[in-house]
């Protein structure tokens, strides 16, 4: 059985296309492929078609991972296809549960649930910010992933 992750940002062009090629990253080291999946979408309209920020695509340079992709919008026939959707902030995770039937509520969570060795409970909008910023995400966002693999290891989520 596969678990489906859809992780979901503001844009779709910073953290969630960062979170879906670092797992994509995680998932062909672990050999996980035949046991995850996973997308992004963005809740906001304004980058459909665009490629990830180069600012962002830089700072996943630095730790070894390309992006790749082009941004799309979430939309509530994602509840029918994901078991798991990943918001990268309150503000997703709110935007995503308006959208939702009360049967698809559960599957919705907060990205830093994942995280084991940092305590943010969210991975912070970089757009406006500098490099550090961008460096950042992508440091939390390995340890949301990381804990991510590990948990669908032990137990698949969404069974
Ligand atoms: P993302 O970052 O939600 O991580 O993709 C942003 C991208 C674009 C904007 C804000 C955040 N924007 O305001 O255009």
């Amino acid at each position: 059985m596969t678990t489906r992750l859809l992780f979901v940002c503001l844009g779709n062009i910073c953290r969630s296309p960062s979170a879906e090629n670092i797992m994509n990253h995680l998932i062909e080291q672990r050999q996980l492929s035949d046991r995850v999946s996973c997308d992004s979408a963005g809740t906001a309209s304004y980058h459909i078609g665009s490629a990830p920020d180069q600012r962002m695509a830089a700072a996943a340079m630095r730790q070894g991972v390309t992006l790749k992709g082009q941004a799309r919008q979430f939309t509530a026939a994602d509840f029918e296809t994901f078991d798991l959707i990943l918001a990268m902030d309150r503000s997703n995770y709110s935007d995503i549960l308006a959208l939702a039937a009360d049967e698809h509520r559960h599957k919705v969570k907060l990205m830093c649930e994942f995280c084991r060795h940092h305590s943010e409970a969210e991975v912070p909008d970089p757009y406006y910010g500098g490099e550090a910023g961008f460096d950042y995400v992508i440091e939390l966002l390995i340890d949301a992933c990381e804990g991510l693999c590990d948990q669908i290891e032990g137990a698949p989520i969404g069974t």
